[in-house]
């Protein structure tokens, strides 16, 4: 999907995705000191505005203005600061050494181009810093329930661990996520740059 169709998709629903966190993604940052956070395709802003109610120091990128704006908005009217950016992360300048905490939740492009964004994701990564990705399953396609019907876009544990060759991965697996329709089958990788203290 292009930016003006994620565009026409946030304009015509107040909220898109659930206003709070993806439930898996809160579990596994909540105990994390504050730092420095990228939310890579941030959508509505879900993500980074739970990281910055927790004190997160967030910089939010997403290609659809549309969302972005929204994600403003709520955030300006709840006082929090995040640094909103509108930008396509597969030419955006992602940042070196720069993040405690990379999350990369629900973004699905076509493999190579994928690969490419998150060895960017894991190049901005502070030392000890945290990459986490987590999305649609290959599999869900056959076994779960909803997310995108082209297998060329859904993730993969072995291709998503492959393009994070310089970091330590602690999960690459496939988790159940239950939804009002049924089970779905997401994709999850945590993995840490190394040198330094990985906090948590
Ligand atoms: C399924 S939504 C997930 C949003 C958010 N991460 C969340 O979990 O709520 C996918 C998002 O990826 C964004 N996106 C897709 N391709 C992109 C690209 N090349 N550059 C920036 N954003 C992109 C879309 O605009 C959309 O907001």
């Amino acid at each position: 999907m292009e930016a003006t169709d994620w565009d026409e998709r946030y304009a015509a629903a107040p909220f898109v995705w659930s206003a709070g966190p993806n439930q898996l993604f809160a579990e596994l940052t909540g105990g994390l000191p504050p730092g420095r956070a990228l939310d890579v395709a941030a959508g509505e802003g879900r993500t980074a505005h739970w990281l910055a109610e927790r004190g997160w120091q967030v910089t939010a990128v997403d290609f659809s203005s549309v969302g972005v704006d929204k994600g403003r908005k709520r955030a300006e009217a709840a006082g929090l600061h995040i640094d909103w950016v509108v930008a396509d992360v597969t030419t955006a300048d992602l940042g070196t050494g720069t993040y405690d905490l990379v999350a990369v939740l629900y973004l699905h492009l076509p493999r190579p181009a994928m690969a490419e964004v998150l060895a960017r994701c894991a190049g901005s990564l502070a030392p000890g810093g945290r990459l986490i990705v987590l999305g649609h399953d290959r599999t869900n396609l056959a076994h779960g329930v909803g997310g995108p019907q082209d297998p060329a876009i859904l993730h993969d544990p072995d291709e998503i661990a492959a393009a994070v060759p310089d970091l330590q991965v602690e999960r690459c697996e496939r988790v159940h996520r239950e939804t009002p329709d049924g089970t779905a089958i997401d994709l999850l990788l945590v993995a840490h740059a190394t040198g330094g203290a990985t906090a948590g």
